[in-house]
């Protein structure tokens, strides 16, 4: 499967988290590219098989916390991705609140089929995202 992992990072934890991504989908034999928000071409990104997008969460640690605007307005710029799979992931501190609702709704909004949705403390990716990479076919 041919996957593009786009982020937005501010201190470096979800470009870490991003690159552990997709080292863990190239182990299971996919073609992964990973790039911020801003290298990233949308419609470059557009023909990818799985579309990863993800954010730090911005807000009031435990309140109003919300995707970069920089993660959403990439959304926004890739048009219309009818049945495309897409997952939406993010780095927090203390709570993430309706941070990954919002990405994905934004994606549904746009076509997309939202096939996964991971949080992380931290660039480590989960062990939930280890068992969604290997199910990848
Ligand atoms: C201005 C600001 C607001 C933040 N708001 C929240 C928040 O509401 N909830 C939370 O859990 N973490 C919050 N954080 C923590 C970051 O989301 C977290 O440290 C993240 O992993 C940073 O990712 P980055 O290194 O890719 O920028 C905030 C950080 C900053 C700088």
């Amino acid at each position: 499967m041919n996957i593009t992992i786009v982020y937005d990072s501010s201190t470096g934890t979800t470009a870490k988290a991003a690159e552990a991504m997709g080292k863990k989908m190239e182990e299971h034999g996919h073609q992964c590219r990973v790039q911020s928000v801003v290298q990233a071409d949308p419609a470059d990104v557009s023909e990818a098989d799985l579309i990863c997008i993800g954010t730090w969460v911005k807000g009031l640690f435990i309140i109003l916390q919300h995707p970069t605007q920089g993660s959403m307005q990439f959304i926004e710029r890739l048009g219309i991705l009818e049945g495309k799979k897409a997952v939406v992931f993010c780095t927090y501190k203390l709570a993430a609140g309706s941070t990954l609702p919002k990405m994905a709704k934004a994606l549904e909004g746009i076509g997309a089929q939202v096939v996964g949705q991971f949080k992380y403390r931290g660039p480590e990716p989960n062990s939930e995202f280890a068992s969604f990479a290997a199910s990848l076919t």
